[in-house]
């Protein structure tokens, strides 16, 4: 396993899980996975380190090795490895390159327009709708977009895009509606849709505050109509596969679409390379097919021969335990300490490590709190009761993960709207 965030720890722990995984490492990891160095988007030392462990299966986590093209050394190896060579990865890694992608595949998603000229840009935002949606179009670590309806605001942010982040801006339509997150399984063939979950993006209760790696998640989405995934399947997720293998760069790995459900049904806000986070701490939870087999056999091309995955009945939320000063300026060196926990609920580390007998923070989002129940109302309310087991001096969460949900708040506008 590469990576060392609390993605992960759960795809870890579904692996430790599984029978059939006799020895799983992880690197760099953290307190919870195991730790062992290790620069993730070197490709030499990643294809050095699984040749040493003998590695029959690499599974990379997050999105800078794969878009370094960690995932194609280790395939010019021969070593199986889950995560999509560099060329796919750019539907994660180039906002351009996604839409074009979704262009040639008749994909739905906001209308949008490239930039490399500053005052163009602020020329088109000055013509433009607000909500303006403006967006940096190389990786940027959920730093890249900006939403609001501040014309000006808009235009400084396009310009400092343009400057810092790459040579390029996407300014796109604003989609209006509920947010879901659909994870797919593919091998370049095959489409396996896991179950659709939200997060929850911004630091504050409301969607207040500015934007973080995520606060939390829950799975699966009782407001979502149940014909919604077969649909994003047929619409999104199978057609984006078709075209990637067609362009002869296959996408094999997980693939990610971010939709919003508006007025005129799915409509794709982004496609990620990789598991989301913190979404796959709550998906993974509900999984009850062995995980290693599923992630190898999108390796090596058999994912069509496996039967439907299982799952278990019931719902799961994750809150997210973020350090003192995140996401501005994070404290870390805290000891971290977790008294026992209740019952269905879990604890996955995110920046976390041992120092000595010590468990101490490393990071801004620290641990990933996860709880299943029977239904999202039971997961919703151990997951908190979990996080008032966990010690930590500063630290913060959010206290609405999931409540809209539980209380029948989200709807999607009505077709046609
Ligand atoms: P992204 O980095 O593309 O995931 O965007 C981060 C967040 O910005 C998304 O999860 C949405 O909440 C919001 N966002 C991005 N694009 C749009 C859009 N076209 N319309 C509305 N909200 C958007
Ligand atoms: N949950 C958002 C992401 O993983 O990018």
């Amino acid at each position: 396993m590469v990576g060392s965030g609390a993605r992960e720890h759960a795809l870890v722990r579904a692996l430790q899980q599984d029978p059939a995984v006799t020895d799983l490492v992880c690197a760099p990891g953290n307190a919870g996975t195991g730790e062992r160095p290790l620069d993730a988007s070197d490709p030499a030392a990643v294809v050095a380190l699984a040749l040493e462990l003998d590695a029959e299966l690499v599974v990379v986590g997050p999105e800078g090795p794969l878009v370094a093209g960690v995932a194609d050394a280790l395939r010019d190896r021969g070593i199986p490895v889950f995560g999509p060579s560099a060329a796919a990865a750019r539907i994660e890694g180039s906002k351009s390159f996604a839409k074009d992608v979704m262009r040639a595949a008749g994909v739905p998603t906001a209308a949008a327009m490239t930039f490399e000229d500053d005052n163009d840009c602020a020329a088109y935002l000055a013509g433009a709708q607000p909500p303006y949606v403006v967006k940096a179009d190389g990786l940027a670590a959920g730093k890249g977009v900006h939403v609001g309806t501040d014309l000006s605001a808009a235009a400084d942010f396009a310009r400092e895009a343009l400057v810092t982040l790459g040579g390029r801006v996407v300014v796109e339509e604003y989609l209006a509606g509920p947010e879901v997150s659909l994870f797919a399984l593919t091998d370049g063939t095959t489409v396996v849709p896991l179950l659709p979950a939200q997060d929850f993006k911004r630091v504050g209760d409301g969607d207040a505050g500015p934007n973080t790696g995520g606060m939390g998640a829950y799975a699966p989405l009782p407001w979502l109509p149940d014909s919604a995934v077969a649909e994003i399947e047929r619409t999104v997720l199978q057609p984006v596969v078709d075209e990637l293998a067609a362009r002869g760069t296959p996408f094999s790995g997980l693939l990610y679409a971010g939709l919003a459900m508006t007025s005129s049904g799915s409509q794709v806000i982004e496609f990620n390379c990789r598991f989301g986070d913190p979404e796959t701490q709550s998906v993974l939870a509900l999984l009850e097919t062995p995980l290693a087999a599923v992630l190898l056999a999108c390796a090596t091309g058999r994912l069509g021969e496996l039967p439907p995955l299982r799952w278990r009945d019931g719902a799961s939320v994750t809150v997210v335990v973020a350090a003192e000063g995140y996401p501005a300026a994070p404290t870390i060196g805290d000891d971290v300490e977790v008294d026992p926990l209740p019952e269905g609920v879990h604890v996955l580390h995110a920046g976390t490590r041992t120092d000595g007998e010590r468990v101490v923070s490393s990071g801004g989002r620290v641990l990933a709190v996860t709880a299943v129940g029977a239904d999202l109302g039971e997961a919703r309310e151990r997951a908190y009761s979990g996080v008032a087991a966990v010690r930590l001096r500063g630290s913060h969460t959010r206290t609405d993960i999931a409540l809209a949900a539980v209380r029948g708040e989200v709807a999607i506008p009505p077709l046609g709207d």
